[in-house]
């Protein structure tokens, strides 16, 4: 498994529900889960790993490391917050996204037990960021085109620098 970046059109395609729990699950899951440690990131999704299937992977501060399987968002708060947000497929660049503050959401773990909860703060700005990857949005998706275009400048200068 390897991040795609930004660029790469699977990343904005619509990942399918995973059909069985397998051994393959369990082994995806983990792997997601040490790429995403590896990349210091807090989520990672399927499709940034070429894997088009409904699965993400979470591990945020004070947090331990979880796993949702064609999760549903249930509950949004009308409550929004503001908070810098990036990606692993877009690797440098931070912008700001508005988004609710708590969430419900059910989904199922790799070995295919159901689970839902409540969450909220960075958690739940976590889980929905990896949700819209799941439908190929990216975080740069749901800011304004001026704001979308300055990070893409930005991105784009910092590649070629690196
Ligand atoms: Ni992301």
């Amino acid at each position: 498994m390897e991040i795609l970046l930004l660029g790469n059109e699977t990343l904005k395609e619509k990942a399918r529900p995973v059909k069985q729990f397998t051994a393959e699950t369990v082994k995806n899951a983990e792997e997601m889960i040490a790429l995403m440690h590896a990349g210091k990131g807090v989520g990672l999704a399927g499709p940034q790993v070429g894997l088009m299937e409904r699965i993400f992977v979470t591990h945020v501060d004070g947090d331990v490391p979880r796993v949702f399987i064609n999760p549903s968002i249930l509950e949004t708060s009308e409550k929004t917050v503001r908070y810098e947000e990036g990606c692993l497929s877009i690797p440098g660049v931070y912008a700001e996204v508005t988004r609710p503050e708590k969430i419900k959401v059910q989904a199922w773990s790799e070995k295919g037990k159901a689970f839902t909860i409540q969450a909220e703060g960075i958690l739940a700005r976590v889980i929905l960021h990896e949700y819209d990857h799941l439908e190929g949005t990216l975080f740069i998706d749901r800011l304004s085109k001026l704001a979308r275009s300055r990070v893409i400048a930005k991105y784009e200068k910092r590649k070629r620098v690196s």
